[in-house]
This record gives C-alpha cells, sequence and structure tokens, in this order.
C-alpha cells in the first residue's frame, strides 16, 4: 500500500524512495536474521546504487518510448528537427518544472499533453528530454 501510495503520487522519483524504503527494510531484516554473515555499509550502498541506476534507466526508457510516440513529429529524434515551429529542445534553457508546464498545458502551435498522459508519462518523456545533447 504504501508504495502504490508513494508512487502515485510522486511519479517514478516516488517510486526511488519507495524502494529505498523497501530496500533499508530489507537490510534491517538482513542483518537481525543472518548476523554469521553481515553486509556491510559499503556493500548495502553499492547494491542501493546498482538499483536506482536499475530504476532510473527503467523511467529513461519508458521516457525515450513517449517521446518516440508523441514528440518526434515535431521536434525529431535527437530534439532539433523543428517541424510546425518547433524549438530546438537540445537549446532550452528550460528546467524540468518548466518543460512539465508546457507539456501539460501546451504552447502556441504546441499541443497540450495533460489530456493524453499521466503525469508521471509527462515528468518521464521530460526528464528523457532533458538528456538530449
Ligand atoms: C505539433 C508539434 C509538436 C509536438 C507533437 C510537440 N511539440 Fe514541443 N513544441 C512545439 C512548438 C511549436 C514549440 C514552440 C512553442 C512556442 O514557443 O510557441 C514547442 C516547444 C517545446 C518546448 C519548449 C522548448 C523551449 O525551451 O522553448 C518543450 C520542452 C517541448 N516542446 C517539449 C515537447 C515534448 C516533450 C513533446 C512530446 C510530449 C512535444 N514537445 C511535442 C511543437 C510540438
Amino acid at each position: 500500500m504504501k508504495y502504490c501510495f508513494l508512487s502515485s503520487h510522486f511519479g517514478w522519483l516516488g517510486s526511488l524512495a519507495a524502494s529505498a524504503l523497501l530496500l533499508s527494510c530489507s537490510s534491517v531484516d538482513t542483518k537481525r536474521t543472518e548476523s554469521a554473515a553481515p553486509t556491510t555499509e559499503s556493500s548495502m550502498g553499492a547494491a542501493q546504487s546498482a538499483i536506482m541506476n536499475t530504476l532510473e534507466n527503467d523511467a529513461l526508457a519508458a521516457g525515450k518510448a513517449l517521446y518516440q510516440q508523441n514528440c518526434t513529429v515535431c521536434h525529431g529524434n535527437n530534439g532539433k528537427l523543428g517541424a510546425n515551429g518547433a524549438h530546438d529542445l537540445t537549446k532550452s534553457n528550460l528546467t524540468i518544472t518548466g518543460r512539465v508546464y508546457i507539456v501539460k498545458n501546451g504552447l502556441g502551435k504546441m499541443p497540450a499533453f495533460k489530456a493524453t498522459l499521466t503525469d508521471e508519462e509527462i515528468e518521464q518523456v521530460v526528464t528523457y528530454s532533458m538528456t538530449l545533447r
């Protein structure tokens, strides 16, 4: 329940935070039940960041797929196409928050996506757009 609550309210960042919570819970269990083979702090840190990286990559992969379905027609695969007056995303100075706002509400000839994409999907596609260079 806690996991679902967090992830639906805070998008993939919430999922990351929730998994970190789950992970820290399981590390407590491990220490309690397997005292013969204690897990060192540094290996837990490594395991945790490996899981965080995987989740981050999954969210980016989802964002990339969403980008290809919804944005390439105007912005192109690399963000530079500029069809229909679209801005070059590789030159955009907008923050994630600014981009989320534009994708949700549209701007000029750019359509609004809040009716077609969920908040989580918009966060993912925008996060992917930040990686375009
Ligand atoms: C129908 C064409 C079209 C589609 C589809 C489209 N855009 Fe745009 N986009 C535009 C246009 C046109 C602008 C410039 C708007 C303006 O300033 O008037 C723009 C601007 C932007 C900007 C602002 C860039 C800046 O710094 O000025 C971002 C970010 C952006 N689009 C992201 C996206 C994302 C992400 C998607 C897919 C979910 C998307 N766009 C889909 C046409 C499109």
